[in-house]
């Protein structure tokens, strides 16, 4: 019984963090009201853009007049002359997408119009004018198979309530016989166009301009970013989460990364239109990738050594703390490879960003002929600390290091103390290794960003294990 008990327990337990695993996100972008209000704004005026484009049909028909019989009506040439959207909002619909209102929107068009009945013949021009007008657009947001989003319109409705059209003409009169209907039918006519537009802007405008999200980010020859949705973008009351992957993988080959995505505890702020979370998992799938390449080498050569630095890389230098040395290999350069023996892992905690990297340290000589010779293997640790830096579509790191602790894995020159040396390496860590590592960092990666968009005004806060950035957009 105690063992079935066990097994139900552990598979239940299996398949909850398999469930975990296929939802949480390694990288969370949270669009905020502010954010979306701003994306109504721009959205809009696009909007206005392609309605004043419409195409209006020309219409004909017949009315019935008293003695006359069925006179036959054309309108035709129409053109619109302006369309304006003035006021519109946005909606979150929780668990649904969005919901976009314009009201009060007005145009005004022109065109000519010919009526036809046996001896009757007129023509003349007309213009129109179209006042009250709303539209209401239902958003469906989704996710398609390559994880990019897609957007969908759900329902588009359009209410015209007042058409007034003005005749020029003689037979004024006549006019006056059928305006009524004249109205409905433009009414009508418009309404339908209307919500044709807006479906087609959507679909033709607004769906590849978010397919423009990176779901790939190649960063250089080993790695990139897979930035796909997990899940289509999720509405809430307050804002619209788009949960991706965040996933650093291998170019070369891309394999299951031995640790899964923590839940982000995502905090409510409104102060800027978008939100980032990058999980400590985002970060550790890169060192995990790095490493696994076998590219977290560096090496320290003499060469880098800037000339006015008093220990240099060579057998004298280290002869004050390794004695055996001087006599062994007299006046000899000597050389320091630094490699990773496990993939680095960054810990983010409220106000501290930590790495705690264990790497090795192979000393060499190097001989007349250039040829190396290995003298001692060291594995050290040391605490590091890492400040982001958020640029307008970029993120990037520093890296400060801490003491050293230093142990001898080692040698192939007699024992000697080890404690010794820590002084000299933490100086070649500090002034010679970061600097350089620091550079390649500051690069940094690129943030999933649809096209044309620039960040400003960010903020970066450490959370428990996320970083927190938010930022205001720019529509470029
Ligand atoms: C070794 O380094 C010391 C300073 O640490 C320097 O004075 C000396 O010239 C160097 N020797 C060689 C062979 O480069
Ligand atoms: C930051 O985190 C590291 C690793 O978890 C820890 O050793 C260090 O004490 C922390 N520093 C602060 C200021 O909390
Ligand atoms: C370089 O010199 C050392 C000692 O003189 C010798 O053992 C080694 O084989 C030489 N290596 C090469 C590549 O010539």
């Amino acid at each position: 019984m105690a063992t079935r008990h066990l097994a139900l327990a552990a598979s239940v337990l299996a398949i909850c963090m398999v469930l975990t695993r296929a939802t949480n996100p390694g990288f969370v972008a949270r669009i905020t009201v502010k954010g979306l209000d701003y994306a109504r704004q721009e959205g809009i005026t696009a909007l206005q853009k392609e309605l004043a484009k419409l195409k209006l049909p020309d219409f004909s028909g017949s009315f019935k007049v008293k003695v006359l019989g069925k006179v036959r009506y054309t309108f035709y040439s129409l053109n619109l002359r302006s369309f304006q959207l003035p006021s519109s909002q946005i909606a979150l619909i929780p668990n649904v997408g969005l919901k976009v209102s314009i009201a009060n929107a007005f145009a005004q068009l022109t065109g000519k119009w010919k009526v036809k009945k046996r001896f009757l013949r007129d023509s003349g021009s007309f213009d129109l004018k179209i006042e009250g007008l709303s539209i209401s657009v239902g958003l469906k947001l989704g996710s398609d198979a390559s994880g990019r989003p897609t957007i969908t319109t759900s329902e588009c409705g359009t209410h015209i309530s007042n058409v007034r059209v003005h005749i020029s003409g003689r037979f004024g009169w006549l006019y006056n016989l059928f305006h009524k209907k004249i109205e409905s039918s433009f009414r009508r006519t418009m309404e339908g166009k209307v919500c044709e537009a807006v479906t087609s802007s959507v679909t033709t405008k607004l769906q590849p301009y978010l397919q423009t999200l990176p779901v790939t980010a190649k960063i250089d020859k080993v790695a990139g970013i897979d930035y796909s949705l997990v899940a289509p973008p999720a509405a809430t009351a307050q804002s619209l989460d788009v949960n991706l992957k965040g996933e650093f993988f291998s170019l070369a080959h891309r394999s299951a990364v031995p640790f899964a995505p923590p839940i982000l505890a995502f905090p409510v702020d409104h102060d800027r239109m978008v939100y980032f979370a990058a999980s400590s998992y985002f970060f550790n799938t890169a060192g995990f990738v790095y490493h696994k390449a076998g590219v977290l080498l560096f090496e320290i050569t003499d060469a880098m050594i800037p000339k006015e630095f008093k220990f240099h890389l060579n057998t004298s230098t280290f002869s004050a703390f390794i004695p055996q040395l001087e006599k062994m290999y007299p006046d000899k350069l000597m050389k320091l490879r630094i490699k990773t023996s496990s993939a680095p892992f960054l810990t983010i905690a409220p106000e501290n960003l930590s790495l705690t990297p264990v790497v090795d340290i192979q000393a060499y000589v190097i001989l007349p002929n250039s040829s190396f010779v290995p003298i001692f293997l060291l594995s050290v640790t040391s605490s590091v600390s890492v400040k982001i830096m958020v640029t307008s579509a970029q993120i990037g790191a520093t890296l400060e290091l801490g003491r050293l602790q230093l142990s001898l894995k080692h040698s192939d020159i007699g024992p000697f103390s080890v404690q010794l040396l820590q002084a000299l390496m933490n100086f070649y860590g500090s002034s010679i290794l970061i600097p350089r590592i620091n550079a390649l960092l500051r690069e940094g990666f690129p943030l999933p960003l649809p096209a044309r968009v620039q960040l400003s005004n960010l903020v970066i806060q450490p959370r428990q294990n996320f970083l927190l950035f938010g930022a205001d957009v720019r529509y470029m």
